[in-house]
């Protein structure tokens, strides 16, 4: 049977992009982040999946107005990066997993959760900056990537609690398909930024370390925060945060296992508008 076998969770500030594309990553201003991801790139390589389940927001690029849907999995064969204005990123094109995208639609549509299916979508920075985070720039993508696209950028939002029951449900899905691949969960997106208003430019290190000291260890509480504590203490698009309690849910310790090991934890301010937050955890058996 499929297993998942650790979760990875990172912000996806688009000027992350455009630094590792035009050759700006080791510049004074980008040095510190992505130091903090040379770890996770060798852990990556030592710990190599067969399939990523990534967890993330569209950017009003391949939705918009006319159609928001609050979760949506890409099923097709491949993805194309996104043109967001400035031409699509140099990136490789994501290979995706339909037989096991289909399976989990399957097994998570029976277990309630509406999702939409999506044969054909460009994907944006929500995907491709953490997959560069924790690639690099190879020529090929490691692995097939199903992209799970969570609207967080449209009111209304779906809430911390049903991202992190969606989790579940994705763990049983993944565990019920035939095929002993080794999946890992992305949830990314976040941490504390706010891109408009009067408040623009928001950060508030002492909730977001917070977060990442709750989701760790008591995911379930966690789960009950209501999405305006998001908005009111970690700015408007803190609310992309929800997503990384589907990556959470999906974790072998809520569904009675052993609590995960911290395989590497890092915070970093600034980044663009953005405070970036990114933590590994593994499933231990
Ligand atoms: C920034 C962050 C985001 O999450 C995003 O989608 C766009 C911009 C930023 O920090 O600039
Ligand atoms: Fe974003």
């Amino acid at each position: 049977m499929a297993k998942i076998t650790a979760s990875v969770y990172t912000s996806h500030v688009p000027a992350i992009g455009a630094a590792l594309d035009l050759g700006k990553s080791g510049e004074p201003y980008w040095q510190p982040v992505f130091k903090g991801y040379d770890y996770s790139k060798q852990w990556l390589k030592d710990n190599p999946p067969d399939v990523i389940f990534l967890v993330y927001n569209d950017h009003a690029t391949a939705f918009s107005l006319e159609m928001i849907p609050t979760f949506a999995i890409g099923t097709a064969a491949e993805f194309t990066p996104a043109d967001e204005g400035w031409g699509p990123r140099p990136v490789p094109k994501v290979i995706g997993h339909p037989e096991l995208a289909a399976h989990i639609a399957q097994s998570v549509i029976q277990q309630d959760f509406d999702l939409t299916i999506v044969n054909r979508m460009d994907v944006d920075h929500g995907l491709t900056v953490p997959l560069s985070l924790m690639c690099g720039q190879p020529q090929a993508w490691p692995c097939p990537v199903i992209p799970f696209a969570v609207n967080v950028v449209q009111y209304p939002v779906p809430s911390g609690r049903r991202c992190f029951e969606l989790g579940k449900a994705i763990r049983k899905a993944v565990e019920s398909f035939d095929k002993p691949l080794n999946v890992q969960i992305w949830g990314t997106g976040g941490m504390s930024h706010q891109l408009q208003g009067p408040r623009a430019g928001l950060i508030n290190k002492e909730f977001d370390n917070a977060f990442l000291d709750q989701l760790i260890t008591d995911p379930a509480g966690l789960a009950g925060k209501p999405h305006i504590d998001y908005v009111r203490e970690a700015g408007s698009e803190g609310i992309e945060l929800v997503m990384w309690l589907i990556a959470r849910g999906a974790m072998s310790d809520v569904a009675g296992g052993p609590a995960p090991k911290v395989a590497h934890r890092f915070y970093h301010v600034p980044a663009s508008n953005t405070a970036v937050g990114h933590l590994i955890l593994e499933n231990q058996t």
